[in-house]
């Protein structure tokens, strides 16, 4: 196992270029097996969850060839109707695969998803869509198996506890297509990476209506036809390379991204004392702190989009931790999505959780220390804790970090960070005990 060894200090300058978008990609995958001809996607991120996905549809005897960000998929042998436990549990997101299954072989098994590190993630509000439009389902031996005798549009809503859900639109949305008739999904997510799959599923000969909004109508069409595509930057890496350059007193410009999917990660940024320059039309941004204004805390609540994304929590999170004053960070989606916390505090923030809050009070400085990742987001935000921290950090389980950041030490090296990856190795504890040192040696 590898991880990040980090001397924290250097400022980070230069130019970065965004990748495409990893949630934004998925569901174009599988929505390539709606159509009998190939698709070729661009601007594919080389990430572990792509190449996750790209198991899965090799799984379903579709071929898959991905080489210089370019994903070609041809569905022309798409006949398994099933995602084993192997597949499903290295990744939620072959979920996704459940609509095109249902929509072009009938049926489809899937292992029910457990849960995961941020907390428990149902999948009733999938299964309730595709009920409505006629698959009849059942569980066993840890699979949910799914028949229809032809898909029918129907009614619905796919409004959940927390809000609607991005999987289940994008899902319901795929098997909708090739439906008889009208669906119209109300309470469905408005997530950019849900415009850009209906987008996708249009370029491809579908017919579909509210994009953006909470109401989607779509009229089944009986074939799709593959296309080129270029998939749209990822928003919450761009929200990541922002926060570093906050973080370390940098200066970053970023290239390839759509700042118009960022509303409230920027508009909060520019709250904290961030100055933000939008430059090219909006496709590239220009972070850094603002010259004339100390950072100020903030009360954040995360939710649905178009407010702030759940994925960039602990970004803010490792950012108030060093903001003088008091900040209150709300969860919205996630309830148990704070395992970063008790990390954060091991490199000396003074931040509280109750529930699905967090109450942070800014410290002066962070120092190095062995921290471990528990998921993808709380892995890239302690790895910006650490480039933040005085002294040396190790970040320790860096495969989380891995499944959606591509090529995330190389690019914080080229703008100037002191990282390396190693075998992770036991941490040695560097036996300082400061003033009144004699007195804790005893104890
Ligand atoms: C997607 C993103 C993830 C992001 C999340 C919320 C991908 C691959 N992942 O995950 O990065 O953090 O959206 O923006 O794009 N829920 C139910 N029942 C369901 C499904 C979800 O109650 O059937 C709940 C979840 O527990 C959660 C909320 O709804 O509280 C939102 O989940 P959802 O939008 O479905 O997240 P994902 O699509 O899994």
């Amino acid at each position: 196992m590898d991880m990040y060894v980090i001397q924290g200090g250097q400022p980070l300058r230069g130019t970065v270029t965004i990748s495409g978008s990893k949630n934004a990609c998925l569901p174009l995958m599988c929505a390539a097996l709606l159509a009998k001809t190939p698709t070729v996607l661009e601007n594919v991120p080389d990430l572990r969850d792509i190449r996750s996905m790209k198991s899965v549809l090799e799984h379903m005897n579709v071929r898959a060839e991905f080489a210089n960000g370019r994903m070609t998929i041809d569905p022309a042998g798409f006949d398994t109707p099933w995602v084993p436990y192997e597949l499903m549990s290295q990744m939620r997101a072959s979920m996704y695969a459940f609509g095109p299954m249902i929509a072009r072989l009938d049926r489809a098994s899937v292992s029910k998803p457990g849960g995961c590190n941020i907390g428990s993630r149902p999948i009733d509000l999938h299964l309730k869509g595709f009920r409505a439009l006629g698959v009849h389902m059942n569980e066993r031996g840890g699979y949910i198996h799914a028949v229809h005798d032809g898909l029918m549009g129907a009614e619905m809503s796919l409004a959940g506890p927390f809000g609607p859900s991005v999987g289940a639109t994008c899902n319901i949305l795929m098997a909708a297509t090739l439906a008889e008739g009208r669906t119209v999904i109300h309470d469905a997510a408005r997530e950019p990476e849900i415009v850009e799959l209906g987008e996708f599923l249009i370029a491809m000969g579908a017919r579909i209506s509210g994009l953006g909004s909470s109401t989607l109508v779509i009229d089944g069409v009986k074939t799709l036809n593959g296309v080129n595509w270029t998939v749209m930057p990822d928003r919450i890496e761009a929200a990541t390379f922002a926060t570093a350059a906050l973080l370390t007193h940098g200066d970053i410009v970023m290239k390839n991204v759509t700042a118009a999917h960022m509303g409230a990660t920027l508009s909060e940024l520019l709250r904290w004392g961030a100055e933000i320059t939008l430059l090219d039309e909006e496709r590239t941004i220009r972070v850094r702190r603002c010259p004339s204004r100390d950072p100020e805390p903030l009360d954040l609540t995360t939710g649905p989009y178009p407010q702030l994304a759940t994925d960039v929590q602990a970004l803010f999170v490792t950012l108030l931790g060093l903001t003088p004053g008091t900040s209150r960070v709300e969860e919205g989606i996630y309830q148990d999505r704070f395992m970063h916390v008790e990390e954060l505090n091991r490199l000396g923030a003074n931040i509280r959780q109750k529930g699905n809050r967090a109450i942070i009070r800014g410290v002066e400085r962070y120092d190095g220390a062995p921290v471990m990742a528990s998921d993808l987001r709380a892995g890239a935000a302690l790895t910006l804790a650490a480039l933040a921290a005085h002294g040396e950090s190790q970040v320790r389980r860096i495969y989380h970090v891995e499944r959606g950041y591509e090529h995330f030490e190389r690019k914080l090296a080229a703008l100037g960070a002191n990282i390396r990856r190693e075998k992770q190795r036991d941490a040695v504890p560097a036996f300082d005990v400061g003033e009144g040192g004699e007195e804790s040696r005893e104890a």
